[in-house]
């Protein structure tokens, strides 16, 4: 079904719009709209005639920008059906929010892939991989299908909650190919078609999509000032949640990816409160847990204070990506459901992996390493910042793998555009917002070498001196053309 735009409220998001003359500054606005997702791509836009009212200007002006925002690719014009909105091609995935590596082969020349808050394997998987290696052949007389998971790995992880102070059994825990995937099985398990979730924004934005794997319609609670220090609005979620009683909600607690917010323990017991009210389930993403980076100890497991809440672990920050190993670990009474959900996708996780991640998990001291170097790489990118874009803000965070940045004006969109160009792949905001917008904010990883990064900041730094040069002409040049 086409979801259309009502002319009262393009009336409304359009404002006041500069009409010198009337179709450019018409199109422009609606550019702008477009772009920052405040129209969702694929929206009919209302009539001509309804816009011609609704605004007060001419056909003809309706008539030109509609036309000129079809020839810079922002709309598509079907005959005998109206003007859908559309991004140009080059601007086509920061509305997509499937976020994945670009440059793939670690040799990719010349690339600085920041697209994907990733980076090497942690020191130890390689001699990991070799004792797994060793382990094997045990299990080669068996099938080798594993739908829950290694029972091995099952009691490790189990194990691991139990240390941070949340019981658990090892048959609570089922082994998934990674925390993406564990989020598309809890969203199939849970939700019906229709039913609401509510999930914050800005938002890890692989999860936009396969929460909505069950068919749920997404409800999304801001998240507070990025530059604060409270990270979630309670009296915003509580409100949401009392006005949608969603069916689940998804957040991520532990260093919230993109803003890298760490959820306090009285707010996690507030939080939990407010779910229980509404009877809305909660989906408790900890993959990023193991990246805190203060040495202060973590608040309890968001579990801890919502027996019913599902819980999902990855070894993709802990080890490496490249494993595609995860977790979920589920309320005892609904394990059945979540082996059921999953087995309709795939029949088990890849055995050698799991294998790989248990000899990880039991092995010492590569975690520590691995902190080390993520705060070095963490102050090295937020120095660069400090150095090349002095009027850029962020908030430097305990932990997780990103800085989320603001840009004291323009499109970051079209800023990730020009650095494409310059070799430097980067996600901006809107990938991270459930509706669009956010499009003055940039998520800026750490997790690869310092010297790509410095590299990565002087080339960000470069192409946004050439657009303010640029804007900077343009506005002359108006200037003269009113004067
Ligand atoms: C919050 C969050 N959830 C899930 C994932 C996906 O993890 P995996 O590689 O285990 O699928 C990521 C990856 O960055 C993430 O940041």
């Amino acid at each position: 079904m086409d979801r259309s735009l009502a002319p009262d409220h393009l009336a409304t998001l359009v404002g006041d719009f500069p009409r010198t003359p009337a179709y450019r500054g018409l199109r422009k606005a609606l550019e702008e709209l477009i772009g920052d997702g405040r129209i969702p791509l694929g929206t009919r836009l209302p009539s001509e005639r309804a816009v011609t009212r609704v605004l007060g200007v001419s056909r003809n002006t309706v008539t030109r920008a509609y036309a000129d925002l079809v020839a810079a690719g922002f709309a598509t014009a079907r005959q005998g059906a109206g003007t859908y909105a559309a991004v140009p091609l080059d601007r086509r995935r920061a509305h997509d929010h499937a976020l994945h590596a670009l440059g793939t082969a670690a040799s990719t020349e010349g690339v600085i892939d920041l697209n994907c808050a990733a980076g090497a394997a942690t020191p130890g998987v390689a001699a990991a991989y070799e004792r797994a290696m060793a382990a094997l052949p045990a299990y080669l007389a068996s099938d080798g299908y594993l739908p829950s998971g290694l029972p091995a790995l099952r009691a490790l992880i189990a194990a691991s909650y139990v240390r941070r102070g949340l019981p658990t059994a090892p048959e609570q825990i089922v082994i998934t190919s990674g925390a993406l995937s564990a989020i598309a099985i809890i969203a199939r398990a849970l939700s019906r078609p229709g039913d609401r979730i509510m999930i914050e924004s800005p938002v890890y934005s692989n999860a936009i999509e396969a929460l909505r794997l069950g068919g749920g319609r997404l409800v999304s609670a801001p998240m507070a000032d990025p530059l604060g220090d409270e990270g979630w609005d309670l009296a915003a979620i509580e409100a949401t949640l009392r006005q949608t009683s969603p069916r689940a909600a998804y957040l991520i607690p532990d260093f919230q990816n993109p803003t890298g917010f760490l959820m306090r323990d009285g707010q996690r017991a507030r939080y939990a409160a407010a779910l229980r009210a509404t009877r809305t389930t909660a989906i408790i993403d900890e993959t990023l847990q193991s990246t805190c980076l203060s040495g202060d100890p973590m608040p309890a497991p968001f579990a801890a204070h919502a027996t019913d809440a599902f819980t999902i672990g990855s070894a993709s920050k802990l080890c490496w990506g490249g494993l595609r190993v995860g977790w979920i670990r589920a309320p005892r009474s609904a394990v059945d459901r979540i082996i059921a959900a999953r087995v309709q996708m795939d029949l088990g996780s890849s055995l050698f992996d799991q294998l790989v991640v248990a000899e990880m998990l039991e092995a010492d001291g590569a975690l520590a390493t691995r902190r080390t170097q993520l705060r070095q790489r963490r102050d090295a990118l937020a120095q660069a910042l400090h150095e090349h874009l002095p009027g850029w803000c962020f908030r430097l965070p305990d932990g997780g793998l990103t800085l989320w940045v603001k840009m004291p004006h323009g499109s970051a969109t079209q800023l990730a555009a020009d650095v494409e160009r310059k070799g430097v792949y980067l996600a901006p905001g809107p990938v991270f917002s459930v509706e669009g917008g956010a499009d003055t904010w940039l998520r800026i990883p750490y997790a690869k070498p310092e010297e790509q990064l410095v590299q990565a900041v002087r080339i960000i730094a470069d192409a946004w001196s050439e657009s303010a040069r640029d804007t900077g002409h343009r506005r002359n040049a108006t200037r003269r053309l009113i004067a």
